[in-house]
């Protein structure tokens, strides 16, 4: 089996975390969860890293666009360009938001990192996010209102879906020296067999 302790997901906290003054608030919520930090630093993000990271192909330009055209027409708004323009556009304004301000890329490892951290950040849209989730409880924006404002959705953190993203997000990020390997106190009572010498 694959060693699931050693796990690592990306987290950024986006400019409106840092913005707000949620950097501690939501760094806390996920390292209680047991999930170890490997990787911390502020940074101004470059607009070429950004568009790495967001490497969505043409489906995804379109499947996002054609949304955005039927939210349009629906609002009674004209239609300026083809649908795979709208799509474009979302990472276009998502790129713009990134590089508006310092960003917090991070690393935590751990049991199943990646759906854990996902769980606590909630679906994309915070209009949409659970309750108790870091979307859901910290702010309010929806795809509906950045679409027409043609912003980039204000959600607070970005998370990696799947292991093998997160492996090629954290490359864009983080050298291989960044990122530390250290024990937790905390590890032996989330983690170990046996048990020994917690008894006095
Ligand atoms: S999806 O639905 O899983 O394919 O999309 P995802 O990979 O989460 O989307 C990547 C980022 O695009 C933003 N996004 C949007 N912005 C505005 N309108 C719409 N409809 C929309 N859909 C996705 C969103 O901010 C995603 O970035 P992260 O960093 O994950 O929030």
């Amino acid at each position: 089996m694959a060693n699931l302790k050693k796990e690592r997901t990306l987290v950024i906290l986006k400019p409106d975390a840092v913005q707000r003054g949620l950097i501690g608030e939501i760094i806390g919520r996920i390292e209680r969860t047991g999930l170890k930090m490997v990787g911390l630093k502020m940074i101004m993000a470059q607009e070429d890293q950004c568009w790495q990271h967001y490497n969505k192909d043409e489906a995804w330009f379109l499947s996002k666009g054609e949304k955005v055209l039927e939210n349009r027409q629906a609002a009674g708004l004209p239609i300026e360009k083809e649908a795979i323009e709208y799509g474009r556009d979302i990472i276009g304004a998502l790129v713009k938001f990134m590089t508006c301000s310092p960003i917090v890329p991070m690393v935590f490892e751990g049991n199943q990192a990646v759906g854990i951290v996902k769980k606590l950040v909630g679906s994309t849209e915070p209009l949409s996010s659970d309750g108790g989730t870091i979307r859901g409880d910290y702010t309010l924006d929806s795809f509906e209102l950045a679409n027409f404002d043609g912003r980039a959705v204000r959600n607070l953190i970005h998370c990696s879906d799947q292991v093998e993203e997160a492996k090629r997000e954290i490359s864009i990020w983080f050298t291989e020296k960044e990122l530390l390997s250290y024990s937790l106190i905390n590890e032996k009572i989330l983690y170990d067999i046996n048990l020994d010498g917690l008894k006095e």
